[in-house]
């Protein structure tokens, strides 16, 4: 069944992220730059759309494009035989004990030399995989492509359980070799990821597949690049395994944005007025992070004080968030669609193609504004401070 989504639910996931869990005030702003959403009435969140139910012509869409998918998205899928494991990348506990340490004491001495705000930022990364359980419970609220009995043999429900089985081995590898590097207070991140899954999340998809393969899309490319950043920098810390992790994985989520991008493109073909009208309202929102509800017990503003920290380090920064919007306005050729536009779906498409630019000047304004430096503890270094 469909939500009915409003302004409302939005707005509470924009201030609890700004203000917090409990709804205290931020004590600073810089912080907020990295994710704050402009005001509603500048995202033009009051012309949004309530999405309602899909109709039975639109679950049939689906439906029929069983087929297509079958062919066109699985095959992105690796098979679990050629896929690498964690395993394959850490030290091997079977192994000779001096085999075993020698190789431990390599992890933690390349670890020396890297900084904080790098930890903290593979740790966000690392948490936001961990989160998993919740994509896959989201995933399946979207009508028409939902697993409905948890073993569905229909395409879509094949390819949300194979993808989630592949996004597994990223937090798994990510948090044994953090552990391993002893630069961490395990247990304070242990703790920000069992709060995230009890948070859960909404994106304000309203159940609506269209929405959610766009959102998924933009996910993808945006893990994508923040692995791949980490990727870079650890190589300039001089962790060439570290590297080597956070680029298979940054791998993995390429491949997994080329499949959803492809859904939206096929879907751009079969039905422009709906998807265009989605990404139109996709856009509206924002693209909500997936883990803005981090909470470690004790910072009641970690996710804007991480994020900040990704913005300041180069992992994920608004200025990304700008070149994404560009990239999949030109790679859904969005500003061509000439057919099948309903007056609300070209008004939709003016709007998208414009939106890449408006984005940019607003993070060089804010650019402009923030140049505060609040320095903040973060439990997962030990309450080491960071500047935000
Ligand atoms: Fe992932
Ligand atoms: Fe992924």
């Amino acid at each position: 069944m469909a939500l009915q989504l409003s302004f409302s639910s939005h707005s509470c996931l924009h201030a609890n992220v700004i203000a917090g869990c409990n709804g205290s005030k931020p004590s600073s702003s810089k912080f907020v730059m990295a994710l704050t959403l402009p005001s509603s009435k500048a995202r033009g969140v009051e012309n949004r759309i309530r999405w309602k139910q899909m109709t039975p012509e639109k679950l049939e869409l689906f439906k029929s494009l069983e087929g297509w998918a079958e062919e066109n998205v699985l095959t992105f899928l690796k098979p679990v035989e050629e896929s690498w494991q964690p395993q394959d990348l850490l030290p091997d506990a079977a192994s000779p004990d001096e085999e075993f340490l020698a190789r431990i004491t390599e992890i933690r001495e390349r670890a020396a030399g890297i900084p904080d705000e790098y930890y903290v930022c593979l740790v966000g990364n690392m948490i936001t995989e961990e989160a998993l359980p919740t994509y896959q419970t989201v995933f399946n609220t979207f009508d028409g492509i939902a697993d409905e009995s948890g073993m569905s043999p229909s395409p879509w429900a094949r390819w949300t359980r194979s993808w989630s089985a592949e996004e597994n081995r990223h937090g798994d590898l990510l948090n044994k070799y953090l552990y391993l590097s002893g630069r961490l207070d395990m247990r304070q991140i242990e703790k920000t990821i069992q709060y995230l899954i009890a948070a859960g999340m909404n994106i304000g998809t309203d159940n609506n597949p269209y929405c959610g393969l766009i959102y998924t899309s933009f996910q993808e490319r945006a893990t994508f690049i923040s692995h791949g950043n980490t990727a870079r920098h650890a190589k300039g810390h001089g962790d060439l395994a570290l590297a080597k992790i956070c680029g298979l994985i940054a791998a993995d989520e390429k491949r997994h944005e080329f499949a959803y991008t492809k859904v939206v493109e096929k879907l751009f073909e079969v039905d422009p007025d709906t998807t265009m009208l989605a990404l139109a309202d996709m856009m509206r929102r924002k693209i909500a992070m997936p883990a803005a509800f981090m909470f470690d017990g004790l910072d009641r503003e970690l996710f804007p004080h991480y994020s900040a920290v990704a913005q300041n380090v180069g992992i994920y920064t608004t200025k990304d968030y700008a070149d994404n919007v560009e990239f999949f306005v030109k790679r859904w050729d969005v500003g061509n669609i000439t057919s099948g536009l309903s007056s609300k779906g070209r008004e939709a498409q003016e709007y998208v193609c414009g939106l890449a630019d408006r984005f940019r000047k607003m993070d060089e304004r804010k650019k402009k504004k923030n140049n505060s430096s609040t320095i903040v503890p973060f439990s997962w270094i030990f309450n080491r401070k960071i500047v935000v």
